[in-house]
């Protein structure tokens, strides 16, 4: 076994494979999401894509990775060598860049709101405040490509340092703490005078709003959520023991990601509609509307700056997983060292994060092209994050549906769980609902 690759501990799967699910796409993403496309509808389907496409691909993912014990590309390979196949390893590889890019302009955004928690930066806000300040904050361009920095600094730091050493120990604490500041906020915002409307807005599905816009943006959103897609779970998954189970630890990492980003919904919408806020308001939603709720709460400054604080932690362990898929391909296929890859792979994402970290400041580049009308950031959260994302599991669900078989994978899952009755199932989704689901739905929305 190579060196620079490494193992997790028995229960340091689950613990690193949830702490790549949770992270920005619970609370910043999944609400605003939310809110763009209308509530309640996009929320049931969401539900219904985690359970009928992300799980079944989650498990395809993590047993293609430990019975090959490779990187997207090289798992591939392994199965089938020198097949025109390993594309699709390498848009796994090439969505990590992109990904992790804008990711830590966002993962940046929350240390610097860490920093304005601490230094009493939420006392009384207001809907009006809250807003002016997250402007003001974004249009900073020298903080915005300085936090970037700093944060791809950190995912370097943990990622060159190894998956068991720097990836596992970050993963564990942090979960129960967070969760319990989540269910502080949550009982503040549900207490909101008003909050009703948010919830109706979360949870009643207005039909009318039914699009293929709306469908791909949920199914994306659950691809992102669970890192699935571009291979990071498969690259995990090569660092699984044989005797984990690969369906245990599927449905818990399933159950635990979904739980947190439905829960991060009712502490978001109550909040923006018991305060005559916008919910269709784009990606600063999360950056407006938590500040008001804090300065609202008693203990509110000390609360909001731990939560900012664990929301960069659970940030951290996200662009971990998403660094990782790049660095394990370099150090499986090219031979490279562990560090040497990490801060090669870490310097470019920063290079190509700059546009992103200057674009809400008002720099502009796409968004004079006919068609287009939004920023960097949010054009590359489109394009990475919801379509490069659903192209990946469907050729993800169709190489372990037909080349490598499901029979061949329904064996690598057996092993290390005494039984597992919905293999059928499970065959069922990968060779036909994943991807035709899948397809239709990209093909609907290009049409
Ligand atoms: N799932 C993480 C989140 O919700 C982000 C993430 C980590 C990711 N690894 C990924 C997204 C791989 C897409 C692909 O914040």
């Amino acid at each position: 076994m190579n060196e620079e690759r490494g193992k997790f501990s028995k229960l340091g799967f689950i613990l690193a494979a949830a702490g790549s699910a949770v992270g920005l796409g619970n609370l910043w993403r999944f609400p605003f999401e939310v809110g763009d496309n209308g509530g309640g509808l996009f929320v049931l389907i969401y539900i219904i894509a985690i359970a009928a496409i992300a799980i079944p691909v989650l498990m395809a993912e993590v047993s293609l990775g430990r019975y090959t014990g490779k990187n997207p590309v090289g798992a591939i390979l392994t199965i089938r060598p020198g097949s025109p196949w390993k594309w699709v390893g390498y848009l796994g590889v090439a969505s990590g860049f992109m990904i992790l890019s804008f990711y830590s302009v966002v993962a940046g955004q929350t240390v610097g709101y860490f920093c304005k928690a601490v230094s009493g930066g939420f006392r009384d806000m207001t809907p009006e405040t809250a807003e002016a300040m997250y402007t003001g904050f974004t249009g900073h361009s020298v903080a915005q490509v300085a936090l970037l920095l700093l944060f791809i600094l950190l995912t370097v730091f943990v990622v060159s340092r190894g998956v068991a050493g720097g990836i596992e120990r970050c993963s564990k604490i942090l979960m129960p703490v967070l969760l319990g500041i989540l269910v502080l906020l949550l009982v503040r915002s549900l207490t909101l005078e008003g909050a009703s409307l948010g919830v109706a807005f979360y949870l009643k599905p207005d039909w009318s709003a039914l699009t293929p816009k709306l469908v791909i943006a949920a199914m994306g959103q659950a691809f992102f959520s669970m890192s699935l897609g571009m291979g990071t779970m498969i690259t995990y998954g090569s660092y699984v023991s044989k005797k984990d189970s690969i369906p245990g630890s599927s449905g818990w990492i399933a159950l635990f990601d979904t739980f947190i980003a439905i829960l991060a919904g009712f502490i978001i919408f109550p909040a923006i509609f018991s305060q005559g806020m916008d919910p269709a308001q784009g990606s600063g939603i999360m950056f407006n509307v938590l500040p008001v709720l804090f300065a609202k709460m008693p203990g509110g400054m000390v609360f909001g700056a731990l939560f900012f604080l664990l929301l960069s932690i659970a940030a951290l362990t996200s662009t971990i997983s998403i660094l990782e898929v790049p660095v394990a391909y370099f150090i499986d296929e090219k031979g490279w060292k562990r560090k040497y890859a990490a801060y090669i792979i870490g310097g470019m994402a920063f290079l190509i994060g700059v546009p992103s970290a200057l674009s809400n400041g008002g720099v502009a580049f796409f968004s004079n092209l006919p068609g287009i009308h939004m920023g960097f950031a949010d054009l590359w959260n489109k394009v990475w994050g919801s379509y490069s994302l659903s192209i990946g599991a469907f050729f993800i669900a169709l190489f372990v549906g037909y080349v490598w078989k499901t029979s061949n994978a329904l064996n690598e899952i057996r092993t290390g769980t005494r039984r597992f009755p919905l293999g059928g199932l499970w065959a069922f989704s990968v060779r036909f609902m994943a991807p035709v689901l899948i397809l239709a739905i990209l093909v609907i929305s290009f049409l």
